[in-house]
């Protein structure tokens, strides 16, 4: 056989081999086992056309591997052209989440507070009946002693039921002046309904400074219910009674939707209940290690879910356990 016939004829067909099926085609053709050129390489006898048929097998061999490398240079050029990617056009917008109406309501009051100059603290939880009752001076015979009441972990420990031990703390950690707003969950055995859920949110205000009056607690908490419900709002106290303050009162702010006519919202009184307060107990001062002479304060505490409630107009309080996103992404 004449090897550079062969050979001639290989490398024109490579060359014209224009993709990657063709020219394994042509691989098959001259270099399979069965090709004329390997049959003959079995078949040889001399050296002479030993050395002539590997010459044309290395020629053509190496022209397979260049063809190969050329289709993959074109091929990688058309789709670097053909597959454009463009940068600019606009992305797929992660979904947002958002915040709980909880959160949000925690945030706005840390927001108000911290605008006062108060600090923020989180206690515990789980509270000594020494820190959520005694010092806090409740009387032994108070009913949220009562496991009916509040949730005992043993005979001396409870899940707290408000945030007002914190004002016991904060007073024995530090000395006064004393400027803080505590934040966080709360427990009670109440009977699941539209108004009540046994976990709830509570912030305690405790102000503790020299000549702190009544007004200041009022100033105070007109600043934090105008900032969380608007500017329009108004403040008044009712008369109330708490263990740990003298005098105690119910601050009330004037409603939104009726601004203070009177509507179904506020049962037509053109109020709404806020919560509790009063000037810190001189006991209270005394169980701290405080001179009541020298200093005094005052407090208030009042639901997050109640002004979650308010600000949203959410009339159930147990949507905001559920977890349903239909309900939840409107906020
Ligand atoms: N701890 C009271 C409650 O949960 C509210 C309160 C706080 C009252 C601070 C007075 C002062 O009802």
């Amino acid at each position: 056989m004449d090897a550079k016939a062969l050979e001639t004829e290989a490398l024109s067909a490579i060359e014209g081999a224009s993709s990657a099926s063709e020219l394994d085609e042509v691989r098959v053709r001259y270099l399979g086992r069965k090709s004329e050129l390997k049959q003959a390489l079995r078949a040889v006898r001399d050296r002479e056309t030993g050395q002539a048929l590997n010459a044309a097998r290395e020629a053509i061999e190496r022209a397979v591997e260049e063809r190969q490398g050329d289709l993959d240079r074109a091929e990688l050029d058309r789709r670097l052209t053909e597959e454009i990617v463009d940068v600019t056009l606009p992305g797929d917008r992660p979904e947002r989440g958002r915040l709980h109406p909880i959160t949000q309501v925690w945030r706005a009051v840390e927001d108000a507070f911290l605008g006062l100059g108060y600090h923020v603290r989180y206690d515990r939880e789980v509270e000594t009946t020494e820190y959520n009752f005694d010092k806090l001076e409740f009387p032994p015979w108070h009913p949220a002693r009562s496991p009916r009441a509040t949730f005992f972990l043993n005979g001396d420990v409870v899940l707290r039921t408000e945030t007002s031990p914190s004002q016991i703390r904060e007073l024995e950690e530090d000395e006064p002046p004393t400027y803080m707003v505590s934040i966080g969950r709360c427990y009670r055995r109440d009977t699941i309904d539209a108004t009540h859920y046994p976990i709830f949110h509570q912030f305690e205000g405790l102000a503790v400074d020299r000549g702190l009056t009544l007004a200041d607690l009022k100033g105070t908490l007109l600043h934090v219910m105008r900032a969380l419900y608007g500017e329009d709002r108004a403040v008044r106290f009712r008369t109330h009674y708490f263990p740990f303050t003298e005098p105690s009162i119910e601050p009330d702010v004037s409603c939104g939707i009726c601004g203070g006519k009177g509507c179904r919202t506020c049962r037509y009184s053109g109020w709404l209940e806020m919560g509790g307060a009063g000037m810190v107990d001189p006991a209270v001062l005394r169980n701290c290690g405080l001179d009541p002479e020298e200093w005094s304060g005052f407090a208030f505490g009042c639901g997050l879910e109640r002004v979650a409630q308010l600000r949203h107009n959410i009339p159930d309080i147990r949507v905001l356990w559920e977890n349903d996103l239909r309900v939840l992404r409107q906020f």
